[in-house]
């Protein structure tokens, strides 16, 4: 058997378009969607991932200020920066690339934000909404997963077991908690996880964030499994990979995503339709 490809990058442009018609429809009663994306540092993989949310914006009707400093920014100074965009009623979201100069204290940094402009989801505030339940901006990745799985049809997942391979604040652990909240049983595995592979194998919804090139192999995958690679690696040749052996797990799984074009243009898509959600609630 060999799985269907998940298109992510079409799936990604239809939730542009809607966006766009929302962030119009804002804009025809003035209050165009504004986001403020800061970036600290010279990371050039922060780099790329910046100019291309702040060129999505730009295809979708949505206001954005890139503001780039130095990495030997203080933390005050980028605190203060923060708390002008919170008063800043053009602004509606503010993303501060991750990771920081290992100076600045990144969880600092993210509750400095306002939690109703954290379009990331990651403000404590946003994250304890998503744990009880309670409606919230939720983190671009994992929201762009499940997007995915709706799209194949999944949107109750009571009977499905869940596997997510990784624990990270970004996508792991909101990643575990909306695959729960859709009614999934779910079991997070992580680098301190004894015999990996036999978790793995149980999924009906396997979901790979670990940052290993190729480290889900054929054999720890159920047949007929959903497979979602959130890894981006960056191979010596210069090429990019996944967190899951793509050619060896599409002759297993059901459905998977390939590396590019699969999570990655997603996440893109959901920071947008977050951005058009903060600029609706600012208005309403
Ligand atoms: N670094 C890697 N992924 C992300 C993300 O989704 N948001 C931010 N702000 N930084 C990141």
């Amino acid at each position: 058997m060999t799985a269907q490809l998940i298109d992510g990058a079409a799936l990604a442009r239809h939730w542009r378009q809607r966006v766009a018609e929302r962030a119009a429809a804002l804009a025809q009663r003035g209050h165009r969607p504004g986001l403020a994306v800061i970036l600290v540092g010279d990371n050039p993989a922060s780099q790329v991932y910046v100019r291309n949310k702040v060129k999505a914006c730009g295809e979708t009707g949505i206001h954005s200020v890139l503001e780039t400093y130095p990495a030997s920014l203080g933390e005050d100074a980028l605190l203060a920066r923060i708390a002008a965009l919170n008063a800043d009623p053009a602004i509606h979201g503010i993303l501060v690339q991750l990771p920081l100069p290992a100076h600045l204290n990144a969880q600092r940094v993210i509750e400095a934000i306002a939690p109703q402009k954290d379009v990331d989801g990651f403000h404590v505030a946003n994250a304890g909404a998503l744990l009880v339940g309670q409606p919230a901006l939720r983190p671009c990745t994992p929201l762009g997963c499940m997007k995915m799985l709706e799209h194949l049809g999944r949107t109750d997942l009571r009977g499905q077991h869940a596997v997510v391979v990784g624990r990270s604040n970004i996508v792991g652990k909101p990643m575990a908690l909306l695959l729960l909240q859709a009614g999934a049983t779910v079991t997070i595995c992580h680098s301190g996880t004894a015999d990996l592979a036999r978790h793995t194998r149980q999924a009906d919804i396997l979901v790979a964030a670990v940052g290993k090139p190729r480290m889900i192999g054929a054999d720890m995958v159920k047949p007929g499994a959903v497979v979602l690679d959130v890894g981006i690696n960056r191979l010596p040749d210069g090429k990019l990979c996944g967190d899951v052996d793509f050619d060896a797990v599409r002759e297993v799984a059901g459905w998977i995503t390939p590396v590019p074009g699969g999570v990655g243009p997603m996440t893109i898509a959901m920071l947008l339709l977050n951005t058009v959600e903060a600029a609706e609630r600012a208005r309403s």
